[in-house]
């Protein structure tokens, strides 16, 4: 089967991350088309996956817009749409892995006459998406969809209470590379010294600097912590956050952290890091669509807490492979970093029980059977 592939993105979010895994597989028969350039697509290149930048003009409609700013953007993708439908023609599918790939995609699929599968990554409720964007995302992906695949329970109910069609909507959670994740003990012991992390108990954030995403909750936890705790925030404002990352750098004046904070931007080497932490810290005000941070944690044996919405309770059964905290709540979440600093060996028996659960539930072989499985009960 041969596959386009869409995705809006120019950058290697969670939804761009699982769409490499899930193109490897058909590297020598699809292509992914981009509606913006970017280290993305350098991913895909290192991957040996076919990719073009389908354009570089940027579609206007963000997560808050209105019916009107909507329209005036479907004159605005008529080009794309144009070339969507002419690359379509040497394919069986089109596969949309973000919502402006949903329309575009639709659109494209009606003309083409190709089959659409949409992967939907994100819990479309009112917290995350404006009633327009919520309406448009469900009536693509009812009226043009053959295929809706959620990224977890959470989202498909989401889906399904926004007015989306249940019996066409399949969950498969994102898949991961356990291999990846078995670190030797002296690489650990080397980043450890690199980062100036030793004799200190680390609690990491593997997250894109967003305010959603909530790093400004472990700020206000660490504070609450013995010294020896030290927080790595790990990842960069990918959508143009800039405000958020100076309130974070203010906040930890602020609190008297600076310190105990070490901001190490957008890395590539994250099983490494993840590796090096005593504690990996989920804490999204949000629900969490699926939370791929959250099970990488699992997978590198590092205890987990993440926050207790959306995707996050699917993966984490609290006390047995990691903790579940209330949103938004950083009394609670220090409470969880002083009882794994305390408490190392028992808590470190749960993340081993963690990676041993996690390497069976999300292995991507598996997962990319039973998307290989759904694709082939489509009319193509
Ligand atoms: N990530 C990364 N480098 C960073 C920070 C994060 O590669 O500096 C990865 C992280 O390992 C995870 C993904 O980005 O695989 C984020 O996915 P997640 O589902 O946790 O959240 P999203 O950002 O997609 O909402
Ligand atoms: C989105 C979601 C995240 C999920 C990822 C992969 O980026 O925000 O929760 O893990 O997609 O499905």
């Amino acid at each position: 089967m041969k596959i386009l592939f869409l995705d809006q993105s120019g950058k290697p979010g969670g939804a761009e991350l699982c769409l490499v895994d899930i193109a490897k597989p058909y590297r020598d028969r699809c292509l992914v088309g981009l509606f913006a350039d970017g280290s993305f697509r350098n991913l895909l290149e290192q991957n040996q996956i076919p990719v073009e930048v389908l354009t570089t003009h940027q579609i206007q409609v963000r997560k808050e817009s209105s019916l009107a700013q909507g329209l005036s953007s479907i004159a605005q993708i008529a080009p794309l749409i144009a070339k969507v439908v002419q690359k379509a023609s040497n394919y069986d599918l089109i596969y949309a892995n973000t919502q402006k790939a949903l329309v575009v995609g639709a659109l494209a699929s009606f003309f083409s006459q190709r089959p659409l599968v949409y992967h939907l990554h994100d819990i479309l409720s009112p917290e995350h998406f404006s009633k327009t964007n919520r309406r448009i995302a469900v009536t693509c992906a009812n009226r043009f969809a053959s295929l809706v695949i959620a990224n977890s329970q959470a989202s498909k109910t989401a889906f399904i209470a926004a007015g989306g069609r249940s019996e066409i909507t399949e969950v498969v959670y994102n898949g991961f590379d356990p291999k990846i994740y078995q670190i030797q003990e002296s690489e650990i012991h080397h980043i450890k010294q690199q980062l100036g992390l030793d004799g200190q108990f680390v609690v990491g954030h593997f997250s894109r600097l967003a305010p959603w995403k909530g790093q400004h909750i472990l700020i206000e936890a660490l504070a609450q912590c013995p010294q020896e705790v030290t927080v790595l925030l790990v990842g960069d404002a990918l959508f143009g956050e800039q405000d958020y990352i100076q309130h974070l750098h203010q906040l930890v004046t602020e609190l008297d952290v600076d310190k105990r904070v070490k901001f190490l931007g957008f890395r590539s080497d994250i099983p490494l890091l993840m590796a090096a932490c005593d504690l990996v810290a989920h804490t999204s005000t949000s629900p969490e669509p699926f939370g791929r941070v959250i099970v990488e944690a699992m997978l590198s044996g590092t205890r987990v807490v993440a926050a207790k919405a959306g995707g996050a309770i699917e993966l984490v059964e609290p006390g047995k492979s990691g903790f579940l905290v209330t949103p938004g709540d950083p009394q609670e979440l220090a409470q969880v970093i002083i009882t794994c600093l305390k408490e190392k060996e028992k808590t470190a028996n749960i993340a081993n029980k963690a990676r041993m659960t996690a390497t069976q539930r999300f292995d991507v072989t598996q997962t990319n059977q039973q998307i290989a499985q759904l694709l082939s009960r489509l009319p193509v």
